[in-house]
């Protein structure tokens, strides 16, 4: 009986104190900044720390699990489709944007905080990376079609030219606005996990190569192209596979060391 009235009493003591704990941790948390679900409601940035996961540390990746909704990715299509053009690469000497087979999507650019919901998504961008809105490059859609792809490349530069304006990349946030039923896999191919990822046939050919990452309508890729020392990481090698079925919307921001805005000359 006695030992009954003991395991009573402490249960009651237990809950008492988790009440306390509840109540104070209540306290704690500015209501306007947490609610339930764990979104933190700035004055205009809504953000899910517990949808990112991490990809790979070598290279950095992290997948931030619908990062964008349905009527964001659609808005972000529907404004770019008319307005797109052959996509082009950095010529290694001059800088200059060059047509080349390496790349062969069709893509634009919009200007920043062009509208509301651009502006919406820039915020968030900056929210969830930690670096400054003003080191992003205005966010670029891109289309890629049946057989289209971007073979591996780097995304910090080897030209001269466009390093002044901002430095390198260092940050890329690779948004995906469409399914793709086939292909169009976002791979690193010297990721340290390239071999230890599993892939069934719902895989193309071309992300056996490496560590891929599927096309998901809303999803978000950050990679760094910087190591942590700022020198340029080779790891961050990445290519955009063939799209075999279907077609693969994807809207890019790139993020600089600086603002690109402004020019930095003989800093490199
Ligand atoms: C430009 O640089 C890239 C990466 O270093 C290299 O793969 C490519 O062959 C170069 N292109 C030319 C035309 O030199
Ligand atoms: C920078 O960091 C990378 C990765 O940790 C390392 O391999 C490299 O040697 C470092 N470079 C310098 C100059 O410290």
């Amino acid at each position: 009986m006695g030992c009954w009235h003991f395991l009573t009493l402490s249960l009651c003591f237990f809950l008492c104190l988790l009440s306390h704990i509840i109540y104070v941790s209540s306290l704690r948390l500015p209501k306007k900044l947490y609610d339930n679900h764990n979104i933190i409601h700035g004055p205009k940035v809504r953000f899910d720390p517990t949808l990112v996961t991490q990809v790979s540390w070598h290279p950095r990746a992290f997948l931030y699990k619908g990062f964008l909704s349905e009527k964001e990715c659609n808005h972000l299509i529907n404004k770019a489709k008319v307005k797109l053009r052959k996509s082009m690469v950095a010529d290694n000497e001059s800088g200059k944007g060059l047509v080349s087979e390496v790349r062969t999507s069709s893509g634009m650019f919009f200007t920043k905080a062009q509208d509301k919901i651009i502006a919406e998504i820039e915020d968030r961008i900056a929210t969830w990376t930690f670096l400054p809105i003003d080191n992003g490059e205005p966010i670029q859609v891109l289309r890629y079609e049946h057989g289209q792809k971007y073979e591996p490349h780097f995304d910090y530069f080897n030209d001269k030219y466009n390093i002044q304006f901002g430095g390198h990349r260092m940050a890329t946030v690779l948004m995906y606005l469409s399914n793709v039923e086939k292909g169009g896999e976002t791979v690193f191919p010297d990721s340290e996990l390239r071999l230890s990822q599993r892939k069934d046939n719902t895989w193309s050919e071309c992300a056996r190569a490496g560590y891929a990452v599927k096309p998901k309508k809303g999803d978000a890729l950050l990679f760094f192209s910087l190591h942590l020392n700022a020198t340029t990481d080779i790891m961050s090698l990445h290519q955009s596979c063939p799209v075999i079925q279907g077609e693969k919307w994807s809207a890019t921001k790139w993020i600089h060391v600086r603002d690109p805005n402004k020019l930095f000359k003989n800093i490199y």
